[in-house]
């Protein structure tokens, strides 16, 4: 039996994805997460409590391991790369965000993040292959209230751009750096397949639900008092930075999902058809 790929946060949309994917092609998989007893899993695939906080739980998880799917901590990233390089440890894959990629990614605390393990990994002597989506598409998960109970989404910048990316290419696209040696040792921007307003966005997700879905434009201060149950401060104006940088402002579409998968990078719209029960009163 061939070493099993480790799959931190394994509960994430990603990382259970990606954990489905292997299973499915017959691989060896082990399921890490802070909390096993919670993966809903087939009884097959192995399970192991890691903690990127915790560095007692590294060895274990590691051990017999010889490529990573890693979530980007960097609280303990030092500490994780020496415990993989002590276990034989060969590749890993992060899954890193293109907000190291825009200008002032130094200063801003959700790029600051990502570089800083980005950096650390690439000074490990493993091989690294960086991952670097977008926004999300299930980022729109968090409308979701706002549009069963109000029918309205409270916005600062309706026509901020994005170039939302469906969590499964995501998944897709670290199933292909994993299993397809070419692929290793290089970063990819990965990206939805159109640039879409926050506005064009919403719109999508009332055709889903077959509903009209009022936009109101609210002060980013109003927006950042709203999110403050969900985030920091300082999130929250490094997102807000991003919202108006956009503004007006089409992102960046790359072919990155179609470069690692040999297919089409799914659409916004396809994400609203298959959650539109998420949105629905
Ligand atoms: N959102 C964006 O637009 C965006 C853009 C670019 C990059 N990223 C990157 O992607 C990461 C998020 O990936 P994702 O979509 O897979 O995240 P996710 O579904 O929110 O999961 C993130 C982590 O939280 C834990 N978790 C998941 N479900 C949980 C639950 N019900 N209760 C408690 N903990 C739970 C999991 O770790 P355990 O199983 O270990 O608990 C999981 O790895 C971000 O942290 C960022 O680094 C995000």
């Amino acid at each position: 039996m061939s070493s099993p790929v480790l799959v931190t946060g394994s509960r994430g949309a990603i990382g259970s994805g990606l954990v489905s994917r292997l299973r499915a092609a017959g691989l060896p998989v082990r399921a890490a997460s802070a909390a096993p007893e919670k993966l809903d899993l087939p009884d097959d695939v192995e399970t192991v409590r890691l903690r990127l906080g915790e560095p007692g739980t590294f060895p274990a998880a590691l051990a017999g391991v010889r490529q990573v799917f890693l979530y980007a901590d960097p609280t303990h990233v030092d500490a994780f790369l020496a415990a993989a390089k002590a276990a034989g440890v060969e590749h890993i894959v992060l899954l890193s965000s293109s907000s190291v990629l825009y200008a002032g990614a130094e200063d801003n605390p959700i790029a600051q993040r990502h570089l800083a393990v980005e950096q650390a990994l690439t000074a490990s002597g493993i091989d690294a292959t960086l991952l670097r989506p977008g926004a999300f598409a299930g980022n729109a998960a968090g409308w979701a209230w706002s549009i069963k109970s109000t029918g309205t989404v409270e916005v600062p910048y309706p026509g901020t751009h994005a170039s939302p990316i469906h969590q499964d290419d995501v998944a897709d696209a670290a199933f292909a750096v994993l299993t397809e040696p070419r692929l290793r040792g290089a970063a990819y921007h990965l990206t939805g397949p159109e640039s879409l307003t926050a506005a064009q966005q919403i719109a999508a997700l009332g055709a889903a639900i077959g509903r009209d879905i009022a936009v109101e434009t609210v002060s980013p201060e109003a927006w950042k008092a709203a999110m403050s149950a969900y985030m920091d401060d300082a999130t929250a104006d490094a997102l807000l930075d991003y919202f108006a940088a956009y503004d007006g402002r089409p992102d960046t579409v790359t072919r990155g999902v179609e470069e690692l998968t040999a297919r089409p990078a799914r659409t916004f719209a396809d994400w609203a058809a298959e959650n539109a029960d998420t949105f629905r009163p």
